[in-house]
């Protein structure tokens, strides 16, 4: 099959590498020419475990091409993958100029039938708009629209593309459905066919509850501090319950990244916009923003009072295995302790290149012990496999006085405490 993905951001080239990967021939546009250049040339500009091998073996395959001319892989392919960014807007709104521009420029130069697919996370009822953008220019040559939603995480993307647990497929024509269902036939997952609309809220439902999760075991780690019990020990007595699932129960400083608190608050926004007040997701942002203020406060209450202490933040991004630190809880906290005149030394092993986009008032440091030095607290802020690594006498023997706030619950109380360390984590 041929396809063309409009928009090479993360969603964008991930997809493009695994369908050519599954035998199609792919197409990736962006009009950032830079990014295609550099595309082309075989460098990645993400951080994505596996995707660089996957384009290279894209690339010498011949399936994996690179563009910045629109039109040309539009007209060129019978599949239009529309995966450019719907950033939030200030109100909380997902901004679609780009999808809606990107439709139209679509409409201009398409010469024969093609499916065009949103793949970007939309607000249901896009696909209408979609429909209606398209139709006002395109008069003589039929077109299907398809929601077909991702479900990729950062850091696992390509093995998510791989083995999803469902595919999602909203459509409404057989022609369309037929072609859909040829695409990912190379992959042996359960298809879900739904009207448009469903699909559209199948994506930010899905977001939403795995929020709603994170949410509700962050509000119980607050009980569990209160009552003194263990919020480890009843996440894995709930989690079993099949019903309930072990995953998305790791209570910590809450979620962040490119796609829960845009979509999260995407989804209130439409469902206000539609009628209905969604209060329970207001309370899962609400407790998210509390986790970070949280953090701060264990932080106070061990140190007491935080001008001109020096404190070494381990970990940056908003989770392991990415550089990302969109949205990452990190920002909210390094900039608290920054208006309360603490120095920080932090070390990520992946994100301290765009940490410097965001602060140059701190100290980067090349590995945790580094960032342990001379200081009065440590706090773990994504919970990297190395940081569960350290040698964690020899961490001690770099600051000023042992003590360790733990955002990610890594490390075991009682050794802590053994080690010598005030230890603070989160609902134990
Ligand atoms: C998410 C969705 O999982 C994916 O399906 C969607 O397409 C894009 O958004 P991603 O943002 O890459 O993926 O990260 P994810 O692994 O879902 O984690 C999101 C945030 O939740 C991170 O900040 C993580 O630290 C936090 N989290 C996750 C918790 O705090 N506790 C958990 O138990 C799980």
């Amino acid at each position: 099959m041929k396809l063309c993905i409009i928009g090479s951001g993360h969603v964008g080239l991930v997809s493009g590498a695994c369908f050519a990967e599954i035998g199609h021939r792919v197409i990736c546009v962006d009009s950032d020419r830079e990014k295609i250049e550099k595309l082309s040339n075989g460098v990645i500009p993400i951080y994505e475990p596996g995707l660089e091998e996957l384009v290279e073996k894209g690339r010498n395959s011949g399936r994996l091409l690179f563009t910045a001319e629109l039109s040309k892989a539009v007209r060129d392919s019978d599949v239009i993958f529309v995966a450019v960014g719907t950033p939030p807007m200030p109100d909380g709104k997902a901004d679609l100029s780009y999808v809606e521009a990107v439709c139209r420029e679509i409409s201009e130069v398409m010469d024969s039938y093609k499916i065009i697919v949103e793949k970007s996370t939309v607000p249901v009822e896009t696909g209408e708009w979609v429909k209606q953008t398209l139709q006002r220019n395109i008069h003589s040559v039929d077109f299907d629209v398809v929601s077909n939603p991702e479900f990729l995480r950062e850091g696992t993307a390509i093995k998510d593309f791989m083995e999803p647990d469902r595919i999602v497929i909203g459509v409404e024509s057989e022609r369309a459905e037929k072609i859909m269902r040829e695409i990912y036939a190379p992959l042996s997952s359960p298809i879900v066919i739904t009207d448009i609309k469903s699909a559209e809220i199948i994506k930010h439902a899905g977001n939403s509850f795995l929020a709603l999760k994170i949410s509700y075991i962050n509000a119980i780690a607050t009980i569990c501090e209160l009552a003194k019990a263990d919020v480890e020990k009843v996440a894995a007595g709930i989690g079993l319950d099949k019903r309930i699932g072990a995953s998305f129960l790791k209570a910590g400083i809450g979620y962040g990244g490119s796609c829960f608190p845009k979509d999260i608050s995407a989804f209130i926004d439409i469902a206000g916009e539609l009628g209905y007040d969604f209060e329970l997701l207001k309370a899962v942002e609400n407790i998210n923003k509390v986790q970070r203020e949280k953090i701060v406060k264990k932080l106070r209450d061990v140190l007491w009072t935080l001008n001109n202490k020096t404190v070494g933040i381990l970990g940056l991004s908003f989770k392991p295995d990415t550089d990302d630190m969109r949205e990452a809880p990190s920002i909210y906290i390094v900039n608290e302790l920054q208006k309360e005149g603490v120095s920080i030394r932090a070390y990520d092993p992946a994100a301290i290149e765009n940490a410097k986009r965001i602060w140059n008032g701190i100290t980067y440091c090349k590995n945790a012990y580094e960032a342990a030095e001379g200081c009065h607290a440590i706090m773990i802020l994504t919970e990297w496999r190395e940081f569960q690594e350290l040698d964690l006498e020899k961490v001690k023997k770099q600051m000023i006085q042992p003590v360790v706030i733990d955002g990610r619950n890594i490390y075991e109380p009682v050794k802590m405490k053994k080690l010598g360390f005030t230890y603070v984590s989160i609902g134990r």
